[in-house]
Formats: C-alpha cells, sequence, structure tokens
C-alpha cells in the first residue's frame, strides 16, 4: 500500500510534506523528472510524454495512485491521459480541482452549478505551459462566476529553485509579483499554481502585502487525499516502502530536497 507522487523535480516535495504528516501510516513513493525540468517552457506533447513515463514508473513501483504534484503536467497532461491511457485498476489525480475547491468554498467533490463567491479579483502565478494552457480558469468557471483573474507566467523560478539558487527565485518572485500589480493593482487572493513556489511563499506573501489572502495546495491536496482513500481504500497499491526516486543526479537532489525539507532525504537513480 504505497500512494506515488510526480513532480517535474522539488515542487512535489511540498506536497509530500503535507501528505506525510496528514497520513504518516501510508508510504509515499516520489518520483522528481529532475533531468528534465523545468516543464514549464516545454509543449504539450512532451510534457504528455515525460509525464506518462514517470506515472509508469510509479505503477511499477506498486502505486496504482498516484497524485500529479505538477501544475504544469495537470494542465498539459492530464485530460488526455485521463480520455485514453489511464487503466481501469489505476488512478492519476491532479492538485488543480482541490485548490479550486477550496477557493470557491466548497466540499471536495461538490459539482453544482457555478454561484458567485467571496473572491473578487485573484492573482494566478504559474509556469509558462500552465498560464497558457488557461486550465485554472476553465476549472474555476465550472465553479464560480464574476471572478477576474489576471495570471502571471513566472519565467525563472523553477530554475532557480531546482539549482537552489534561492537569491534568484526571491528576486525573480518579487519582479513577477511586481508584473502582476501592474495588471491587477489589488488582488484580493493570490494562488500559488505551481508546487515549487510554496518554497517562496513568505516572499509571495511579503510581495503581494498581508492583506491577500495566498492559496497554495499542499495541505489542501492532503485533505483531499485523505478523503479521497476513506471512499477508495483499495487504491492504497501493493508497495509498502517509502521512496524517493529521481531521473537526475540523486546526491545534488537529494542534498538540496534534505535543505527544503530539514531533514535527511535520500534519492535514488528512477
Ligand atoms: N512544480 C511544477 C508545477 O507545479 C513545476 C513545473 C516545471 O517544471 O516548470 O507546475
Amino acid at each position: 500500500m504505497a500512494v506515488g507522487i510526480f513532480d517535474s523535480g522539488l515542487g512535489g516535495l511540498t506536497v509530500l510534506d503535507a501528505v506525510t504528516k496528514r497520513l504518516p501510516d501510508v508510504p509515499f513513493v516520489y518520483y522528481g523528472d529532475n533531468a528534465h525540468a523545468p516543464y514549464g517552457v516545454r509543449d504539450a506533447d512532451d510534457i504528455y510524454n515525460l509525464t506518462t513515463r514517470a506515472v509508469e514508473r510509479l505503477w511499477e513501483a506498486g502505486c496504482d495512485l498516484v497524485i500529479l504534484a505538477c501544475n504544469t503536467a495537470n494542465a498539459a497532461a492530464l485530460r488526455r491521459m485521463q480520455e485514453s491511457w489511464i487503466p481501469t485498476d489505476k488512478r492519476v489525480l491532479g492538485v488543480f480541482v482541490p485548490l479550486i475547491e477550496a477557493m470557491t468554498e466548497r466540499q471536495w467533490g461538490d459539482n453544482s452549478p457555478p454561484r458567485e463567491v467571496a473572491v473578487k479579483h485573484v492573482a494566478l502565478f504559474a509556469t509558462p505551459a500552465t498560464v497558457s494552457s488557461r486550465a485554472f480558469q476553465r476549472e474555476l468557471a465550472f465553479r464560480a462566476i464574476g471572478v477576474d483573474v489576471e495570471a502571471q507566467a513566472c519565467g525563472g523560478v523553477v530554475d532557480a529553485i531546482e539549482e537552489g539558487d534561492m537569491i534568484l527565485a526571491e528576486a525573480l518572485v518579487r519582479s513577477h509579483v511586481d508584473a502582476l500589480k501592474r495588471k491587477m493593482p489589488t488582488p484580493d487572493a493570490a494562488i500559488l499554481g505551481c508546487t515549487h513556489y510554496p518554497h517562496m511563499q513568505e516572499v509571495f506573501q511579503t510581495a503581494l502585502g498581508q492583506g491577500v489572502k495566498v492559496f497554495s495546495q499542499a495541505n489542501l491536496v492532503a485533505e483531499s487525499l485523505a478523503d479521497y482513500l476513506q471512499r477508495h481504500p483499495t487504491m492504497m497499491g501493493t508497495g509498502d516502502q517509502s521512496m524517493f526516486m529521481t531521473s537526475g543526479d540523486p546526491r545534488k537532489v537529494s542534498d538540496r530536497a534534505t535543505q527544503f525539507l530539514r531533514r535527511k532525504i535520500d534519492f535514488i537513480a528512477a
């Protein structure tokens, strides 16, 4: 019984950390495709091919249920995977929907018609591929009316985090927030639509101002996964070991992951 967590690199660790705390008895197998990060500057076919290869590797590791903890893969590949690729005995769950359900004040899986919600002006920070897919706006439109979304593609931030250059990442976040504020001076909420960005959450919050409610995915995904596993206990899979796998250099990736999670993490080659 293991659940797979996939990201293009280190961003999914923010989700891994939250699900591990929420579900301490569930083993999680993490796959970071660090050799191919960032995904956010790739085209949809490329993202689909890389994501499906990684998910297959997690299935081989005994994870029948995989969380795509990568918004870019959610935006560019998840629908295509669900329509024609995923076998009936496996599940791949995304991270968009729990976030949008929280922002639109819905219970998990509430599919009632769209309605007015408290937030009116939302800033979306995400990778270039996620922004150009407009997947957030589409999911939001199913659930809420009258919400103005201004999206900011945050080029360079994922690369800087993957390289461990947090000074550059911080400078880029500030400049992306400035660019967003020129288009939408007073957002009332902001979405961190990339799982790498919670590594910089304080920088986003300070640059946006304390009055802006910042939504990030990790805890929301953990709650919705707990709810899902309660309803589908057989989806836990056959694997029984927690494990960290990477397509990149295991030593380099382990060092960065240890720094981010502030506990010793050992990646192995995928
Ligand atoms: N963490 C991924 C996401 O949530 C980063 C994508 C990338 O590799 O550019 O979108």
